[in-house]
């Protein structure tokens, strides 16, 4: 029984929801604390239905998983009562007293502001919400009535799990190079986000973490502005199939091939045990669907082993489809 955070190496979009549904299901996840905010999307495809979830865990595919939000969390209280309702979750959720909350104005802010368009800033309002939070005139989750059916101490929920030897994942969203402390600055989003500040925000201390999961997708993409090493013309990108819109907010996602100097950087930072490749099939076509390492491509295999060498780390879990189940799971075979 194990305590997991599971982080993003590059700027969000790797694949975590994907990731995280499958050890739901394959752990038997029994609690997961989702942090960060609604800006993120986590895109989980389970039972032919597809999910982009802004703010319910990733492991609710599992229906024993208790499902918490952390209080480093902003929440959107209109988005996560309608994913609530989607879901199906509304006995299993818990929300800290302490998460604070986005209101319309944030998000009025978000969208109107020179500076933060000129960041490329989803529009959701967490910047500003994060200002206010900052300044302690923000609200938070114990003043609106609507959330009062699921307010718990996460904290105290989740170490006491813990303690009781039960399967932990701490969620984190985005990636390392979206941290306001160790990303593209100013071109960030408005808190760190590895795996620290992850169990940070769940109330977890790093005594407790066992492992730390980074998620790589087999090329980086990035929406928003700033910099992106090796970005392809759209045309090229389109080429290679690796062309993506945006699960949140729709917008065209830019695209660069993997870059093993920013993973290394990745694995560090966030004191990785393990990294987990996602869309493996959409840069080696012929790796589509297959479950195990035996069936790769020399060329594929390669990739990978030069990801373990170049890092240091083991690829653990590998994606080879949209599906939760579409993947190869290392962890115990030795191969
Ligand atoms: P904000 O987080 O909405 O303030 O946006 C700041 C930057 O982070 C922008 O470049 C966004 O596109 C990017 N961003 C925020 N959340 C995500 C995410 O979940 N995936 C990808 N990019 C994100
Ligand atoms: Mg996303």
């Amino acid at each position: 029984m194990v305590c997991t955070v599971v982080a993003g190496a590059f700027w969000g979009d790797e694949g975590k929801g994907k990731i995280i549904s499958y050890l739901a299901l394959k752990d038997k996840i029994d609690v997961c604390v989702r942090t960060g905010s609604v800006n993120a999307a986590h895109t989980v495809v389970y039972q032919n239905k597809k999910y982009a979830l802004h703010m319910v865990p990733s492991t609710f595919v599992y229906e024993k998983s208790r499902l918490l939000i952390g209080a480093g969390t902003n929440v959107q209280v209109p988005q996560l009562l309608k994913e609530i309702e989607e879901t199906g979750v509304k006995n299993r959720i818990g929300v800290d007293p302490q998460c604070s909350i986005i209101e319309e104005k944030h998000s009025a802010l978000d969208k109107s502001s020179a500076h933060l368009k000129g960041l490329g800033t989803t529009g959701w309002g967490v910047g500003p919400a994060q200002e206010d939070r900052v300044r302690r005139t923000g609200k938070v989750a114990r003043e609106v009535p609507e959330l009062a059916p699921f307010l718990t101490d996460v904290a105290l929920e989740v170490n006491t799990a813990i303690d009781a030897d039960r399967n932990v994942l701490l969620e984190g969203t985005q990636g390392l190079m979206l941290s306001l402390f160790y990303g593209s600055y100013p071109y960030v989003t408005s808190r760190d986000t590895s795996a620290s500040t992850i169990s940070a925000e769940a109330g977890v201390g790093p005594t407790k973490v066992d492992s730390v999961l980074l998620v790589h997708k087999s090329f980086i993409t990035r929406v928003g502005t700033g910099p992106l090493p090796g970005e392809l013309s759209k045309e090229e990108a389109v080429k290679r199939g690796w062309f993506e819109l945006a699960a949140g907010t729709g917008r065209e996602r830019r695209s660069a091939p993997f870059n093993f100097d920013l993973a290394k950087r990745a694995v560090m930072i966030n004191g990785a045990t393990e990294v987990a490749i996602t869309k493996l099939d959409v840069v080696f076509p012929e790796c589509k669907d297959k479950t195990s390492f035996e069936q790769l491509s020399s060329e594929a295999k390669g990739f990978i082993t030069k990801v373990e060498t170049e890092t240091g780390v083991p690829v653990t879990i590998i994606g080879t489809g949209p599906s939760v189940f579409d993947i190869i799971d290392r962890r115990n075979s030795g191969v």
